[in-house]
């Protein structure tokens, strides 16, 4: 059986800066309260007119991790793209990559698991390389959340979270069993699913009952029970990265990087405390872009390859945890 290792990293996020003080301008909200309770200081968000869509910034990234690869797009055998928020209810974003890439008609497939959307979709990668049904495989995680947010007070203990951004890695196939993904850890809990939803326009709601409700069904817009969404959080982070070490009979000194998925700072220091891990064994970077979903860690992981901090040899951890509940995590030696 084949492994299966990263071997190209891209990532694009809008040049459009908000900061806490400019959302201050839109709700009641405030730089403190934000950077306390989520460590978030700016994201990114499209600008209105802007080319830029879920589906366009997962190609810019992946451009970018092709190149890297010392590919090119014919090389590409299959794309998993995973978004919350693609171009449109269907056709998914990945057959929308296959077009603007020019590419083969490869596969393309769509994880929808949110937050833990790039742990899945790496997870899926893995599978059909370690089989050898496919050779290259391109992973995209890219979430458009600016436009669908409710940026009144109303909606302040969610839109002040989320940014915008994609990222990108391609999945290759590896002969020596020793490098590359160890292994992933997927679960769900689905009666949790409420927790943290965006309700409608769905087949059961769809938009002309929406549009007849004048205003008063804003279903539409993400709801998050914050509270408990952070509970589950930080215990099914703990669970699913043990699980990991353990499957590789590793101790978490042997963590070289942890990269959590960025959905608030607290979660992440919460865990790394859990862990006894040191701030060079962890990367965090929501200062910057706030929560991306699926987009997240694999701008987070492209990041830290960039500055350096992800060395050939080195064990790196990827955890998620986020709506369904989905949660999940991955072994890499680098
Ligand atoms: N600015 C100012 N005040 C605010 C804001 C804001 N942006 N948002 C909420 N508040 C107020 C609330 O109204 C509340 O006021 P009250 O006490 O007068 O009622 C108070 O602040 C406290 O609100 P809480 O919601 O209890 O604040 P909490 O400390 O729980 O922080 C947060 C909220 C940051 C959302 C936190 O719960 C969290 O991070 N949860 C987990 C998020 C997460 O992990 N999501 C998963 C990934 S996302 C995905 O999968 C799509």
């Amino acid at each position: 059986m084949y492994n299966s290792r990263i071997i190209g990293l891209g990532k694009y996020l809008p040049d459009n800066v908000v900061t806490n003080d400019d959302l201050s301008k839109l709700m009641d909200t405030n730089d403190e309260w934000i950077q306390e309770r989520t460590g978030i200081k700016e994201r990114r968000w499209i600008k209105k007119g802007s080319e830029d869509t879920s589906a366009v910034m997962g190609a810019k990234a992946a451009r970018i991790a092709i190149e890297r690869a010392g590919l090119t797009k014919d090389d590409i055998d299959f794309i998993v793209f995973a978004t919350l928020s693609p171009d449109y209810y269907f056709p998914g974003c990945g057959v929308q990559i296959q077009e603007m890439l020019d590419m083969k008609t490869v596969g393309a497939l769509d994880v929808r698991n949110q937050c833990s959307g790039f742990v899945y979709a790496l997870s899926v990668a893995d599978q059909f390389i370690k089989t050898g049904m496919y050779k290259n495989v391109l992973v995209i995680g890219s979430e458009y959340h600016s436009n669908g947010l409710d940026v009144t007070t109303r909606g302040r203990g969610v839109s002040v979270i989320f940014g915008d951004g994609a990222g990108a890695c391609v999945l290759s196939r590896e002969e020596d069993n020793t490098k590359g993904i160890l292994s992933t850890h997927l679960h769900s809990e689905g009666k949790y699913a409420d927790k943290l939803i965006v309700a409608s326009p769905s087949i059961g709601n769809w938009v002309p009952e929406i549009i007849a409700s004048k205003g008063e069904d804003i279903s539409y817009f993400p709801y998050m029970d914050g509270t408990f969404v952070f509970k589950n959080a930080v215990v099914r982070f703990s669970e699913v990265i043990t699980e990991g070490l353990t499957k590789n009979n590793l101790a978490k000194e042997d963590i070289d990087l942890f990269i959590p998925h960025q959905a608030n700072l607290r979660i992440s220091q919460f865990v790394q405390r859990r862990f006894g891990l040191n701030d060079n064994q962890v990367f965090n970077n929501i200062m910057k872009y706030g929560n991306t979903t699926a987009a997240s860690i694999i701008i987070a992981l492209t990041e830290a390859w960039e500055q350096g901090r992800v060395k050939e040899g080195d064990t790196v951890v990827l955890a998620a945890f986020g709506s369904g509940f989905t949660w999940g995590s991955a072994i890499i030696r680098w």
